[in-house]
């Protein structure tokens, strides 16, 4: 693969990673909150945002797998896809979530699929409050309607790896988060 170029530097990443965990700190002070990270590609994100949150909080962790007609990265890579709205999940929330203050972390936001359907699922736990915190945006691939409560970085449609984003699985703990070249 050819050299991979950095869009977001780490520092950058720990700058805004820490505003978001001042504002979220200030949006709910005086109450406690479960971060649900959805596996794996926002494990990186949910523990550096959790550690800039001054609260009491627990973790969870969800898992969903794209199926349908997402296709390989390479295929992704060259001309982008279309969803068939089909996302299957493959790991459940461990504990309760009724009445509770929910932010569901995710690494990044794209058409919007996974988000929709993991928010209708944890709406169904009956929450107390259910945010939608993703690190980056890409808010001109959107499908469905759904914009993110506390969102890291707007980027333009490209395919980016690291700091927990993914490339057919490699590139997950680079900590800059870089650009893959379409060939
Ligand atoms: P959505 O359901 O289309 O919003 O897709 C969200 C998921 O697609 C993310 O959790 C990522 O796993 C994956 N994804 C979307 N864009 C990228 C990217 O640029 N790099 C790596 N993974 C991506
Ligand atoms: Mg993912």
């Amino acid at each position: 693969m050819a050299e991979l170029k950095v869009l977001i530097s780490r520092q950058d990443i720990a700058t805004r990673v820490s505003e978001l965990g001042a504002q979220i700190t200030k949006d709910f002070a005086g109450q406690s909150i479960i971060f649900v990270g959805v596996l794996k590609g926002a494990a990186i994100f949910l523990s550096d945002l959790a550690r800039q949150v001054a609260l009491d909080c627990t973790f969870d962790f969800i898992g969903v797998s794209s199926y349908g007609n997402r296709p390989s990265p390479t295929q992704e890579l060259k001309s982008g896809w279309d969803s068939t709205g089909e996302v299957k999940l493959t790991k459940d929330v461990d504990q309760s979530m009724k009445d509770k203050n929910v932010i569901v972390v995710e690494d990044i936001l794209d058409t919007g699929l996974t988000l929709t359907v993991l928010k209708k699922l944890l709406l169904a736990h009956q929450p107390r409050t259910l945010k939608i915190a993703a690190l980056l945006d890409k808010p001109s691939r959107r499908k469905l309607p759904l914009e993110g409560d506390y969102v890291g970085f707007k980027i333009p449609d490209e395919f980016v790896v690291g700091y927990g984003l993914d490339y057919a699985e490699k590139y997950r703990n680079l900590a800059d988060i870089c650009v893959v070249p379409r060939e």
